[in-house]
């Protein structure tokens, strides 16, 4: 009898530790419910996912260890891993988000990334994945729009979707993202307009939106964003006049507004800033280039080609502390190249295509 009942416990402590340190039922039918939306027919990454517990070796997938919750779940389609180093390929994945994945309430992180062949949408339920604080489903071939209720995952701190065929809009409650450090929606089909709220991302850093569709004026309140060290606004359809206030931000260090349609001046205060990459190429900047160059100036690229620019270089580029490369082809200027002693790098082709620029590096003025 003594015997019995300790073999009864031993088996009842042995289930129960077993139960203990696996992910709870749930978790792991969701899990398996979403690898069931996807198929990755070259490396074979599911095979790992079997048995009971999805916490222990589950190829990309990773647990709180003390509540046993799906935590992160981590797929690469480019990778060092060694199971990319013995297939000798990059991954190929197609299928789509299963919104099962919504049912891991305390998922931390979501990367499913370059896969290049996941489509379908972002699931509308992410947005109620509380806890999330990164979503990166850059390089696959996902459609639909961003969630309108996206503004309300609070600790999302990346949200970087580019390399996708997203349309709509971006949705208001995007500014409602108030841990965000770094947005990139590059290379997607984004339309509409910027939303004017947009400067109450007060944690962002990095704003990529290159390669969209997105049109209107950009909004003067980017500029409320205080930690923003990096605006990619290039190739999409904005247009209007670049706000001054952009040259009086704390840490912007990269400004790419290149292959849009701005006209209006050039603001003074982009040329005597804390911008060391400033790209206004393929607009229509017209009126001259502000004199206000200055011991502050710092440029590894200063590129204003294909503008309307009139005038000449003015003098104060000489006392620029430096340009690394610098392209005012294709605009209307006219007059003596300025020297300085970074130009003697230049090249021609960086004041080709004026209306009668001469002097070093081109042909000497008459
Ligand atoms: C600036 O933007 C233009 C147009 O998008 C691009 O062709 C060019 O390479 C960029 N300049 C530099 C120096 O990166």
């Amino acid at each position: 009898m003594g015997t019995f009942v300790w073999v009864i416990g031993a088996a009842l402590l042995l289930s129960v530790g077993v139960t203990v340190n696996a992910c709870p039922p749930s978790d792991r039918a969701a899990l398996l419910a979403f690898k069931a939306g996807l198929h990755e027919p070259y490396l074979g990454i599911f095979k790992s996912w079997t048995g009971n517990d999805c916490c222990n070796k589950w190829y990309g997938v990773t647990c709180d260890p003390t509540t046993k919750r799906v935590a992160d779940i981590n797929l690469r389609g480019e990778s060092e891993d060694l199971v990319f180093q013995k297939a000798h390929r990059t991954g190929y994945m197609t299928g789509t988000i299963s919104p099962a994945i919504c049912k891991l309430a305390r998922l931390s992180s979501v990367i499913i990334a370059d896969w290049k062949g996941i489509s379908g949408t972002i699931p509308p339920c992410i947005s109620s994945l509380s806890f999330l604080r990164i979503l990166d489903l850059i390089g696959n071939q996902i459609s639909g729009e961003i969630p309108s209720d996206i503004g309300k995952l609070r600790h999302l701190t990346v949200l970087n979707v580019a390399d996708n065929k997203l349309t709509g809009r971006i949705p208001r409650s995007l500014a409602d993202l108030s841990s965000l450090k770094h947005l990139d929606l590059r290379n997607n089909l984004i339309s509409g307009t910027i939303p004017r709220n947009i400067g109450k991302l007060r944690m962002l850093s990095r704003a990529l939106l290159s390669g969209n569709r997105i049109y209107g004026p950009i909004p003067e309140t980017i500029s409320y964003i205080y930690r923003l060290s990096d605006l990619d606004l290039s190739l999409n359809r904005f247009s209007g006049q670049i706000p001054d206030s952009l040259g009086k931000m704390a840490v912007l260090g990269t400004l790419n507004l290149d292959g849009n349609m701005l006209s209006g001046k050039l603001p003074a205060t982009l040329l005597n800033s804390r911008i060391s990459i400033l790209n206004l190429s393929r607009n229509a900047i017209e009126g001259s280039i502000p004199d206000v160059f200055g011991p502050r100036s710092y440029f590894m690229i200063l590129d204003l080609s294909y503008n309307k620019l009139k005038g000449s270089i003015p003098k104060s580029i000489s006392s620029a502390s430096f340009i690394g490369h610098l392209d005012v082809s294709h605009n209307h200027l006219c007059g003596q190249i300025p020297a300085a002693t970074w130009f003697e790098h230049l090249e021609a082709s960086s004041f080709s295509y004026n209306d009668c620029l001469c002097g070093k590096p081109l042909k000497a003025c008459l």
